[in-house]
């Protein structure tokens, strides 16, 4: 996701907007840019990196403008660069566009452009086509030369566009992202996002699907999709700044956690064709090369190392290619097998962790093909992979990784079907099925954050606890693991997390009086075992958190509380299964007090070996 801004007033357009995006940050911040009206016409500045240093590259210039536009990049399409951020201008240089969203038919546009018109490119967005098409039907209406080019864009978007030759107006169009107005006095606003505005208006107009704005310094006009004005109620904002970043939740964590199914939905929804195959954007590898693989290793760190263990689990079922899943501190210094038949997974939300960073260098220089799963475009692990695999979990705020890892994990599963059907290891039957149970996911996501209040009493009833185990069998162990970890690293409390056969070889000895042990029991197959694992450590005194599927009530007389997911195939039983655990390590540290986004010893990204 991105941030826009934009400003109609008498005050200094560039302040007020520079101001703007840097509330709008936390959506996204590898490239930031402004268009001003000035004297000259549209003048245009844009940096890659942080909105700091698009302030910085402008400090010394002077600028009079009190109309403008301005944008903070979460890249979707096109790495982060300053030719990639926005604004970008029409060739003529008279219409400027910020954007949020993604054009799902920017290529056929732009080829369009190309090809009819001749239209020049200088970027590789979806953005710039917008820019283009308007500046191609503007012959003196900005409203009338929106109208007409959005009518051919399809895709989830949010737009701010000004005209060199109309200065006292700003246009907005909203189709499914975000957009406000902010309502002032002899000034007017546009946004992504509450934030934006806070500091200057508390008046706005949530602008809703298909609408066309217009604001000037002393109105602002909501259009339907006829171009017929609607009226609109003002909504009085009570929040403060900093809440509004968190559209009202407390930490970063708790609005990425319920960000979920939006970016597990996206994450899949974007990668299947009409007829419900797999296509996967980035990844060039053909039939051939991937019929020679013979092995796979998946390497990552914390968080991302365990979506690996659920991406062995997906590749090895579907495509029944042998997987190994090591960290990446360890993977290079064992001097691992590694050939031109090998294939080598880097698993990484920031795209820059050192350790999984110089792992991947190791494998390259081995001759493995390389393929990364990633959440920031354009990053590091990403520029040195042969393919990439992008996570759309968009920017992930909070240290604790959350919609990352359901998102990780939604592209193994895309990953091992598509190298299934490549290698006709998987029947259409079983494959529309898995498929199925993957489209259902965001709504089951759903279902488990709408039980959030029942999780929240378990870790109040348990936030004081000194030590807790988590237990699982089959695909439940990786997620044991990753429950543990969420754990222990926002409420510092010492867990541990083990596969349960394993217990009785030795750490059973550790199970007491009132030892908690959260157990995962939501494969089928292996149910009835780990309700036996359930008595062995209740019978030496534990209270077990039990967590099964919907239907599987007999838990409920092994176990001291049960938390229930939805029904769904073994399988896919992971991204459904650490919602709860997400849940419950967020409201033991939050009873805890403790600094849940930013805890302590702890960076968003390990650069540093
Ligand atoms: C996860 O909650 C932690 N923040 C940490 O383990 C993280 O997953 C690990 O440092 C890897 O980061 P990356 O995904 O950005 O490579």
């Amino acid at each position: 996701m991105c941030g826009i801004v934009g400003y109609v007033g008498d005050g200094n357009a560039r302040d007020i907007i520079i101001d703007g995006l840097k509330r709008l940050e936390y959506r996204g911040y590898d490239s930031a840019g402004i268009a001003l009206h000035e004297a000259a016409g549209l003048v245009v500045r844009k940096q890659k990196g942080k909105i700091k240093n698009l302030e910085d590259s402008i400090a010394g210039e002077t600028f009079t403008s009190s109309v403008g536009i301005g944008h903070t990049r979460w890249a979707t399409h096109g790495a982060p660069s300053e030719t990639n951020s926005h604004p970008h201008l029409s060739e003529s240089g008279k219409i400027a566009v910020v954007h949020n969203g993604i054009i799902e038919n920017y290529v056929k546009l732009k080829e369009k452009l190309q090809k009819e018109h001749g239209v020049k490119f200088k970027s590789e967005t979806d953005t710039e086509v917008i820019a283009q098409l308007i500046g191609l039907y503007y012959k003196g209406d900005l409203m009338d030369a929106v109208y007409k080019a959005t009518a051919e864009m399809e895709g989830a978007y949010a737009i701010g566009v000004i005209a060199a030759d109309e200065p006292d107006k700003i246009v907005a169009v909203r189709r499914d992202a975000p957009l406000i107005v902010g309502l002032g006095t002899h000034c007017n606003f546009i946004a992504s996002d509450i934030p934006a505005l806070l500091k200057y208006v508390r008046q706005i107009y949530l602008i809703e699907n298909n609408e066309t704005v217009l604001i000037t310094k002393e109105a602002a006009k909501i259009f339907d999709s006829d171009r017929k004005e609607v009226k609109r109620d003002v909504f009085h904002v009570t929040w403060d700044a900093d809440a509004a970043e968190k559209e009202g939740y407390d930490h970063f964590m708790l609005k990425e956690i319920h960000e979920q199914p939006k970016g597990v939905g996206e994450t899949l929804n974007r990668r299947l064709d009409d007829d419900g195959s797999i296509k996967l954007d980035g990844i060039t590898i053909s039939k051939e090369e991937l019929e020679k693989i013979n092995k796979i290793y998946i390497v990552a760190c914390g968080t991302a190392y365990h979506a690996g263990l659920v991406g062995k689990y997906a590749i090895e079922k579907f495509a029944k290619i042998p997987v190994e899943v090591d960290i990446a501190s360890e993977f290079r210094y064992r001097d691992p097998f590694v050939d031109e038949n090998t294939m080598f997974i880097a698993v990484s939300q920031s795209g820059e962790t050192l350790d999984t960073l110089e792992a991947l260098r190791e494998a390259k220089r081995k001759g493995a093909r390389i393929l990364s799963v990633v959440n920031v475009v354009g990053s590091t692990v990403a520029r040195e992979s042969d393919d990439v695999f992008y996570t759309w979990a968009g920017p992930e705020i909070a240290v604790a990784s959350t919609k990352a890892y359901t998102t990780q994990i939604m592209c193994f599963y895309l990953i091992a079907l598509y190298m299934a059907t490549k290698r006709g290891t998987i029947t259409a039957d079983y494959y529309n099925q898995i498929m199925g149970e993957l489209k259902a996911l965001p709504e089951k996501i759903q279902r488990i954050l709408d039980n959030e209040k029942q999780i929240e009493e378990l870790a109040k009833k348990q936030y004081k606890l000194s030590s807790i185990f988590y237990i699982g069998r089959g695909a439940d162990v990786g997620v044991a693991y990753e429950g543990s970890l969420k754990l222990k690293e926002i409420s510092y409390i010492n867990s541990f997390a083990i596969a349960a056969g394993e217990l009785k070889h030795g750490t059973i000895a550790l199970i007491e009086d009132g030892t908690v042990v959260f157990a995962l029991a939501t494969q089928d197959r292996l149910y009835d075992k780990m309700l036996s694992n359930i008595q062995e450590v209740r019978a030496r005194g534990a209270y077990v958190l039990g967590l099964a599927k919907e239907n599987n009530k007999e838990i409920e007389k092994q176990a001291s509380d049960v938390i229930f997911i939805p029904e769904c195939a073994d399988e896919v039983t992971p991204i459904l299964t650490v919602i709860p655990l997400q849940i419950f390590a967020y409201y033991v540290a939050k009873f805890r007090g403790c600094d849940i986004d930013k805890p302590k010893n702890l960076a968003k990204s390990v650069t540093v070996e």
